[in-house]
């Protein structure tokens, strides 16, 4: 039986990889090894997804924890390298783009084993993103590229990649989210919070680029706060953002507004159903651009750039500055905002066509 390590470091590689785990358990040639590399730690970071998605506890724990960029891809370099010389699998799955995907796949090309990336092909082409930096990284060392849309290919085709390389798979984040939709839907965060569905937006923020700037976190939290007079928000804090906040003598101004329910990061069923139910959402996320592209729900990204241009070509997300926060707020509590489609093969079939294409080669 062949061997897959499947790599989950942080929040949002959990919701991948769970799919994938669960439709390579189901196979009689491959058996799917676990290996949580421990970037995030935290219960609500980390456990509470696990159980979420019904994963089992990870085969090997790294323990990484936090630190620099280079503390923490060195960190999981020199941790995962001790495993697969131990334990060497037939293919190593990276997915997204924290540090850890790029760490295993160095480890993985150094020694000889096939490296397949989940979500492979997206470029913000903003160098100064440490993701951008793993993807591309990512990208040129692994041997198979599974592509969410039709621009990943596109931006792999450009940068001299094979195309025997590359197979368009899909957004695995959907699958993740048709199967735990029941569930999603019979959560209930927003009952619990005394809130209404269509009655609230949800406000999310991580990006080193707005939160560790005292002057650009200053201006979100203004905006924020003058959205607030018009619209409930919900604002579930990345610990990050968290220790920002407090640095910068942000968080007890906001926590004071009445009108911002200011929490704890949720799991991803809890999360859902907020956003589910929410009138809009303000992130500066990755995934939940492309979750409210597939749900249609109006989504104000707050950056100069995203990987993900197919929310925005063909979905409900828009680029924004933080200055023009509360007018764009405006047209869409006045039913001004554009209608989007759900781009092709984001369709819960992923992690199928994901074990298909894993089948030819091995
Ligand atoms: C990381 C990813 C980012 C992803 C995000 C989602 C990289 C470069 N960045 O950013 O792409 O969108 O996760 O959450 O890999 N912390 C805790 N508890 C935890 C995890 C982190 O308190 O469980 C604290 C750390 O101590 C640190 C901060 O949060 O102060 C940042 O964590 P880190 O994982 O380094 O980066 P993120 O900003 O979460």
């Amino acid at each position: 039986m062949a061997k897959v390590h499947l790599i989950a470091a942080a929040r949002p590689n959990f919701m991948k990889i769970a799919p994938l785990y669960h439709a390579i358990a189901a196979t009689d040639w491959c058996q799917p090894v676990l290996i949580h590399t421990g970037q995030h730690y935290d219960a609500n970071m980390s456990d509470a997804f696990f159980q979420d998605l019904k994963m089992p506890k990870p085969d090997f724990h790294l323990n990484v924890g936090s630190g620099s960029h280079a503390e923490q891809t060195g960190g999981v370099m020199i941790a995962y390298e001790k495993i697969v010389n131990q334990h060497r699998p037939d293919w190593v799955v990276v997915v997204g783009d924290v540090n850890s995907t790029a760490a295993c796949t160095l480890v993985g090309a150094k020694l000889w084993i096939p490296v397949a990336h989940l979500e492979a092909g997206l470029r913000s082409g903003d160098m100064r993103m440490p993701e951008e930096v793993n993807r591309v990284v990512t990208d040129r060392l692994a041997n198979l590229l599974w592509t969410p849309s039709i621009d990943g290919n596109e931006n792999l085709k450009l940068e001299g990649v094979d195309a025997s390389k590359i197979d368009l798979v899909g957004n695995i984040m959907i699958d993740s989210f048709e199967m735990m939709r029941h569930q999603i839907e019979a959560d209930a965060t927003v009952g619990n919070l005394g809130l209404g569905a269509g009655e609230f937006a949800v406000v999310t923020m991580h990006r080193p680029s707005n939160v560790d700037n005292s002057d650009i976190l200053n201006e979100i939290i203004d905006q924020i706060i003058n959205v607030s007079h018009k619209c409930q928000l919900v604002f579930p804090v990345h610990p990050r953002t968290r220790q920002k906040l407090t640095d910068f003598d942000l968080l007890e101004r906001l926590e004071a507004d009445e009108n911002v329910m200011v929490i704890e990061p949720q799991g991803y069923i809890q999360f859902m159903n907020l956003v589910t139910q929410s009138k809009l959402v303000i992130t500066d996320s990755g995934g939940i651009q492309e979750e409210t592209t597939y749900l249609n729900i109006p989504c104000l990204t707050l950056r100069e750039n995203t990987e993900r241009p197919i929310t925005i070509t063909q979905g409900t997300n828009q680029l924004i500055q933080p200055s023009v926060l509360e007018a764009e707020v405006n047209k869409v509590l006045a039913g001004e905002w554009k209608k989007g489609q759900c781009p092709e093969l984001w369709d819960g079939a992923t992690a199928q066509r994901v074990v298909e294409s894993l089948h030819k080669r091995l």
